[in-house]
């Protein structure tokens, strides 16, 4: 038997730090500088966002890209840009970041919510399809963890029933699906550039699209209401000022250089440490469909199941932490659950529909093992590493899983006390 679990009191098996997010350089230094001395701030004066734009909607395929200030602004915009209207459904998986559906209710429209496998994480074609009624006008699917969805299916269903496709895509840059970007395989793509996603300006969000039409009404919205061929002081239609700053595309221009590197380093060291923990009785890294030819690993995520590993996952995680694997269970509960749905605290949003709607009769059991009893996450930074990084992961495991009996005795333990 190896050395006692360091949760024990012995030796951790890491006790360096796995690399650091952000990461930035002389590069990002000079065009921040040079953005700085130039007096052009705003979108509407300046040229980084522009080309930032212009470079990011050429990386996928995309006619058009429009920076926003975040990756919910997006959604919300994406929607408002493919005519959903005050009631209208919209399809979102229950396994996701708030923001998904809080967009939803932002732009006046009804969230309902439709499981995730519990293999890929990702929103479940079928629960898709019984979720759909006379009132859905469009699904918003998330490639979860950086792992497109099964965008064939979805395509398919939206299609059959003239439905709006959206992908977000916030954990998704780099990522494809049978060789095409993620952001490019729907209607419209959300990109989050918040910090801690793999491509980062602190904050900032984007649009790709390959519709001149929704281009249009995106870039009108983010754009208090104008037009191209409009006055300054000239409004047609319901928008704000959305818009991207230079700084923040000053960074991106410079981060984006990274991202197809780091996209590839990480996809290998995921693609390993998945190979490697998938030994492991009772542990399921995210099952990853042919499909899916490449994997961003936003999040490495995995299922443990403690009747077959020999110990709960909390107990599992509190090892892993103590062996130098920063690691977590993820969401606590899925988003329906969230105090916000099971309330109806909608603000002014809805107000029609409220009558109607009770969260409390959702049903997502997938999202709900996950996020109760089996998910673990772990975070992109750690797979911008090396092989010998990620052989400390594996290792931990492996010492985790071997002592996995008197972890299960403690877990008892820490329960009754
Ligand atoms: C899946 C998902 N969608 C949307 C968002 C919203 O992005 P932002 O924080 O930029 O508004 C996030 C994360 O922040 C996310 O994880």
């Amino acid at each position: 038997m190896s050395q006692t679990l360091a949760l024990f009191g012995g030796a951790p098996v890491r006790t360096r730090p796995f690399p650091p997010w952000p990461v930035f350089g002389r590069a990002d230094e000079q065009r921040l500088l040079r953005t700085l001395r130039s007096g052009k701030w705003g979108k509407l004066a300046g040229t980084q966002v522009t080309e930032f734009e212009q470079r990011f909607a050429a990386m996928h395929g995309c006619k058009h890209a429009i920076g926003v200030v975040n990756g919910t602004v997006s959604l919300r915009l994406g929607l408002m840009a493919g005519g959903i209207q005050a009631g209208d459904e919209v399809i979102v998986p229950p396994y996701t970041f708030y923001a998904t559906a809080s967009a939803v209710i932002e732009a006046n429209a009804v969230p309902v919510f439709a499981d995730v496998e519990l293999e890929t994480f990702n929103l479940d074609p079928k629960a898709v399809a019984a979720a759909i009624t006379p009132r859905t006008r469009a699904i918003i699917a998330v490639h979860f963890a950086g792992q497109p969805a099964d965008m064939t299916a979805l395509r398919a269903l939206a299609k059959k029933h003239d439905l709006l496709l959206i992908e977000d895509a916030a954990h998704a840059h780099g990522a494809s699906y049978r060789g095409k970007p993620a952001g490019s395989l729907g209607d419209l793509g959300s990109f989050s550039f918040q910090s801690s996603k793999n491509l980062t300006s602190g904050e900032g969000g984007l649009i790709t699209t390959n519709d001149d039409t929704l281009a249009a009404a995106c870039r009108s919205l983010h754009n208090c209401g104008r037009i191209p061929t409009g006055a300054w002081y000239e409004h047609h239609v319901l928008g704000a000022n959305y818009r991207l700053g230079e700084f923040q595309g000053a960074v991106l221009n410079s981060q984006l250089d990274r991202l197809e590197g780091q996209t590839a380093t990480r996809d290998r060291n995921g693609l390993y440490l998945a190979r490697q923990l998938g030994a492991f009785p009772g542990l399921f890294p995210q099952h990853r469909p042919a499909a899916c030819t490449r994997h961003s690993y936003h999040l490495f995520m995995a299922r443990i199941d403690a009747g077959e590993f020999g110990a709960p996952r909390t107990a599992v995680i509190a090892a892993l932490k103590a062996e130098g694997i920063h690691c977590s269970g993820g969401y606590p509960l899925s988003l329906h659950h969230q105090p916000m749905f099971q309330k109806k605290a909608f603000g002014p949003y809805l107000a029609a529909e409220k009558k109607r709607l009770d969260y409390r009769k959702t049903h997502c059991p997938n999202s709900d093992r996950i996020c109760r009893e089996q998910g673990l996450w772990l975070e992109q930074s750690t797979f911008l590493g090396s092989r010998a990084d990620m052989e400390h992961i594996v290792a931990a495991f492996a010492k985790v899983h071997e002592h996995r009996e008197a972890l299960a005795v403690w877990a008892k333990h820490q329960a009754k006390s």
